[in-house]
């Protein structure tokens, strides 16, 4: 069987990023770029994936999903040394094996794809992907023969002049069959510009071994950029944002700006859904058909049903019902679950709450730790006061209650189906089914107060 494998080359530091965090960890779109990768290669059908981690392994290793194998490259002493590590899990491996950087997060199954069809069809002992780009600078150049095969790949920091002019560039993302590629690690050398053991010169060593050598150009020279600085994740970024809305677009999404509105590479939304500008839609968002989004609206990990309209509003970790009306100026925190038919209107704030059916709650209002019931009204500048200074407490209204304007209720509280409270009340003690509740003063009038003018 023609095995098939990849490794993918993520233990540097990432020096450029000047960061902490490693850098194939760095998100775009709302997924590490390391992810971006492996899920890539998932798309292409491989499955047995190497990753060559070191700095901050452990960070790395906690943070993505679907690698097969761990290899641990305990000093960072160049590409070709990160694979040499692999290759101990590769001996006596005959298939081919695809290498790939870790940061570069945009290249495309279809490519990749491309690339292992070109490798097998030219019988090709190595192939690297390449591109034709405007400005070289910084990537390895491909210096080929005249009848098209690669003779090695020049470093910017050790190439010529001449060289330099090159503008075909190796994206660091290779085909190689490993029975030839394996044997040739050991004989990687490090006298170069940056002291390291470059994999580019195994391309070299091929094309003086006989073997034949290729470069499969990539359509899109964006595809294979690199990320070394935070430039050029600002840059990956909107690449991906732009894939992401232009796929979401002709799967039936409206976007009246597509510019101005992001959305993280995990995110679902259901067909003639109506996205207006300055919206942002991050996490694992899950949004229904026919929703009207934003405009100024941030959507994070939320899931809405279906003819949801959300504007200038934010909803974390929350799930809205078919029919739903959020906003204008609506935060709708984590925790809550809101009902189909449910009127949240301006200046309202709900927190790890359960709202039915059809309830309405259209200004003014803080509901935190409820619940609820259907077809309730909660009247203007109502406020659940939930926390007493120690512990948060818990308050439950029925269905079909009416809160009066500007009350308290303070938790632990029951307010039991049909009930009213009144305007203005202070309620710190349960409500019965259907009844009234006032909890203030007694306004008294003093006739004549004032002195004639
Ligand atoms: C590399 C290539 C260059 C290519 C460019 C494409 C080499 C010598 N250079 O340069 O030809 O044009 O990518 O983007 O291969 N890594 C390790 N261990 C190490 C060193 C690096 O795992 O010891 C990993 C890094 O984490 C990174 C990847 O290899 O994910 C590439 O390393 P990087 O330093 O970014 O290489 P470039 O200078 O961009
Ligand atoms: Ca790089």
């Amino acid at each position: 069987m023609d095995r098939l494998a990849a490794v993918i080359l993520a233990a540097g530091k990432g020096t450029r990023m000047k960061s902490e965090t490693p850098k194939v960890l760095f998100p775009v779109a709302g997924k590490p770029m390391l992810q971006h990768i492996l899920d890539t290669l998932k798309a292409v059908g491989i499955s047995e994936i190497y990753v060559v981690v070191g700095y901050e392994s452990g960070q790395v290793r906690a943070a993505v999903t679907g690698v097969s194998t761990w290899v641990e490259q305990r000093e960072q002493l160049g590409t070709g040394h990160a694979l040499a590590q692999a290759a101990r899990y590769l001996q006596g491996y005959s298939g081919r094996v695809m290498v790939l950087a870790g940061d570069t997060p945009l290249l495309t199954a279809s490519t990749l794809s491309g690339l292992l069809t070109e490798h097998k069809d030219n019988k090709n002992a190595a192939t690297v992907l390449s591109a034709q780009v405007p400005d070289p600078a910084g990537y390895g150049r491909i210096v080929r023969a005249e009848n098209g095969s690669v003779l090695a790949i020049v470093e910017e920091k050790d190439a010529t002049p001449r060289e330099k002019a090159i503008t075909e560039i190796s994206s660091g993302t290779f085909c190689f069959s490993w029975a030839k590629v394996g044997p040739l690690l050991t004989r990687l050398k490090s006298n170069n510009a940056q002291g390291e053991y470059y994999l580019t010169d195994i391309l070299s060593l091929l094309a003086e071994e006989g073997e034949k050598t290729g470069a499969y150009a990539s359509k899109d020279y964006r595809e294979v950029s690199g990320v070394n600085d935070r430039i050029q994740l600002a840059w990956a970024e909107k690449i991906m944002r732009q894939r992401i809305n232009q796929k979401l677009m002709l799967a039936g999404v409206s976007m009246v700006d597509p510019e101005s509105v992001w959305i993280d590479s995990g995110v679902e939304i259901g067909q003639d859904t109506l996205i207006f500008p300055h919206t942002y839609i991050f996490g694992s968002t899950i949004v229904g058909s026919n929703c009207r989004l934003g405009p100024n609206t941030s959507l994070n990990s939320a899931k809405l049903g279906n003819n949801v309209f959300v504007r200038h509003a934010v909803v974390e970790e929350a799930c809205i019902g078919d029919d739903t009306s959020v906003g204008p100026f609506a935060y709708i925190r984590p925790g809550t679950e809101i009902g189909c038919g449910v009127r949240i209107g301006d200046f309202v704030e709900i927190k790890n709450s359960r709202i039915g059916d059809g309830t309405k709650v259209p200004h003014l209002a803080y509901v935190g730790d409820a619940q609820v019931g259907n077809n309730t009204n909660i009247g203007c500048g109502v406020i659940t006061a939930n926390y007493d200074g120690v512990s948060k407490r818990k308050t439950e209204i029925g269905d079909r209650v009416f809160i009066g304007c500007n009350s308290n209720l303070v938790a632990p509280l029951k307010i039991e189906d049909g009930a009213y409270v009144a305007a203005g009340s202070t309620i710190t003690a349960d409500v019965p089914a259907r009844a009234l509740a006032i909890a203030r003063s007694r306004q008294t009038v003093k006739a004549d107060w004032r002195k004639k003018d």
